[in-house]
């Protein structure tokens, strides 16, 4: 998939029905890490894993000079799939950072279960190129 300056990637199994996808968007020379899925019947084989570096071999072959990641702070995991891993670091703390757009849209949060959310995002982030 690749609509205007969003790229994504789907994994599929042997019959072709997709059992994860992940999405990339790109704003000028910044990169945005966005959703990471795996069919729980497939976690735990690297298909996650897979889909992380497929985004960072694109970003990197499109010059882009930072990526971002934000991470939805929960108990169950306190740091973001992958990133640390791959050189992200935390840059930033944005606190009740989906609170308007709970009120807009109305929903609860599964996470906090208050309304409006005041789940916290974790900011990371990640450096492609040391010059310019
Ligand atoms: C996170 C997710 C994409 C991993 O997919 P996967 O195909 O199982 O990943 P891999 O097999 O490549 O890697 C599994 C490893 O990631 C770890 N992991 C799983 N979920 C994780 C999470 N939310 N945060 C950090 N690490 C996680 C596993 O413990 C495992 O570690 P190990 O190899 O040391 O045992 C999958 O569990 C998922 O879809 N979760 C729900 C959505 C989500 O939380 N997405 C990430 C944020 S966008």
């Amino acid at each position: 998939m690749d609509a205007e300056n969003s790229y994504g990637w789907c994994a599929v199994d042997d019959t072709d029905n997709i059992v994860g996808y992940s999405l990339l968007k790109v704003e000028g020379k910044e990169g945005f890490f966005e959703l990471t899925v795996v069919h729980q019947d497939f976690r735990g084989n690297g298909i996650g894993t897979a889909l992380f570096e497929e985004r960072i071999k694109l970003s990197k072959s499109l010059n882009l000079s930072v990526l971002t990641l934000n991470h939805w702070f929960k108990m169950s995991s306190k740091e973001p799939f992958c990133a640390i891993k791959y050189g992200f670091s935390l840059s930033e703390v944005k606190l009740n950072f989906w609170l308007n757009q709970s009120l807009e849209y109305g929903y609860n949060c599964m996470e906090c279960k208050k309304i409006p959310c005041s789940c916290k995002c974790l900011v990371y982030k990640m450096n492609l190129r040391i010059n310019g």
